[in-house]
């Protein structure tokens, strides 16, 4: 962790009218670099994001940022850029106009401004025939990119993202990313929030885990994408030779049981594997030597969700 953090909470609990819990006693220090914050829908990641910008207050605990209460110290906006989850747009008006407006507002000069847009329009990869159509014609990942352009405003030295590859396209999410690394390389720091490890492992240094309002774990991706490798997977397989398929499989290292269900014609196999990787390499191979038919199979522990309830029940 870096020496001088970015961002700190201490204790943080926020709580939504109708008693809903956004974050619950939740402590966690950003340093420099980029972090990625993880979670499934409803995780607390947005109000993470929301409280670290100052734009809610917490019920109990504290927030800093750059050292300061954002809900106190608008001053420090000149060192954050914040792209927000939902679309805030002016949409009426061009990808262009919407920059040097915003540039405006920033405090630059109508020249200034005019600069400026063509800098981040430039950095997001929308040329001006794209940057001169009304914002209201736009992709979702042409939004998505005007949305990442205007927090990079200013030049600040953080950016906070609020799932900034939601509903883009491969080759928005792809060009994001490339976009985020050179960033990481100048010395931007970088707190990005998303559904899945695999947006972001590529450029992130830390990940934080969080689910129901509580951080779960962190550490650098590495650790984090271990956790959710190993965690124990279900695999569900169908097929016409289940006793002879599971023969085959108790005596793999990466399988911990084996379970036949049903008989007959609809006969299937339930494995559980303390090391998926492992297995998945493992499985095409004992197929293909023994030519057993494989009609169905699915990993039912597959996803971030089973691994949050992984976590939480250890
Ligand atoms: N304005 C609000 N009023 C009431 N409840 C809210 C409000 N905003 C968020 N919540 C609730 O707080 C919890 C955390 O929501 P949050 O939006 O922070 O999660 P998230 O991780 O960003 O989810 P998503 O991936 O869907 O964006 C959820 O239960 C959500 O329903
Ligand atoms: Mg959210």
């Amino acid at each position: 962790m870096a020496k001088s953090p970015l961002i700190v909470f201490e204790h943080v609990t926020k709580w939504y009218s109708g008693n809903v819990i956004g974050l619950n006693q939740c402590s966690a220090t950003i340093g420099k670099g980029i972090t990625g914050l993880l979670g499934p829908n409803g995780a607390g990641k947005s109000t993470f994001l929301k409280l670290a910008t100052g734009q809610i207050y917490p019920n109990i605990g504290q927030v800093s940022i750059f050292g300061v209460n954002p809900f106190a110290n608008t001053g420090i906006f000149t060192k954050v850029g914040y792209c927000p989850e939902q679309d805030a747009f002016w949409s009426w008006m061009t990808g262009k106009e919407f920059l040097v407006n915003l540039s405006l507002v920033h405090g630059f000069s109508k020249k200034e401004a005019k600069d400026e847009a063509k800098r981040v329009l430039e950095i997001v990869g929308l040329d001006d025939a794209r940057a001169d159509r009304r914002i209201v014609t736009y992709s979702k990942g042409m939004r998505q990119r005007v949305k990442v352009a205007q927090a990079m405003i200013g030049d600040p030295e953080l950016l906070i993202l609020d799932e900034p590859f939601a509903g883009a396209d491969p080759i928005t999410r792809a060009y994001l990313g490339k976009v985020f690394e050179k960033l990481k390389k100048k010395g931007v720091s970088i707190l990005i929030s998303s559904h899945v490890l695999h947006e972001v492992e590529a450029f992130a240094s830390q990940i934080k885990l969080i689910y129901r309002g509580r951080l779960l774990a962190e550490g650098p991706v590495k650790r984090i994408r271990q956790l959710i490798y190993d965690h124990p997977h279900r695999i569900f397989i169908k097929t016409k030779s289940p006793r002879k398929l599971a023969q085959h499989l108790i005596i793999e290292p990466s399988v911990s049981s084996v379970e036949i269900s049903n008989g007959g014609k609809n006969s299937s196999l339930w494995v559980l594997s303390k090391n998926p990787y492992e297995f998945y390499r493992t499985l095409p191979k004992i197929l293909i030597d023994t030519g057993i038919p494989v009609e169905e199979f699915q990993s039912v522990d597959d996803n971030l969700q089973a691994v949050f309830d992984y976590l939480i029940s250890r």
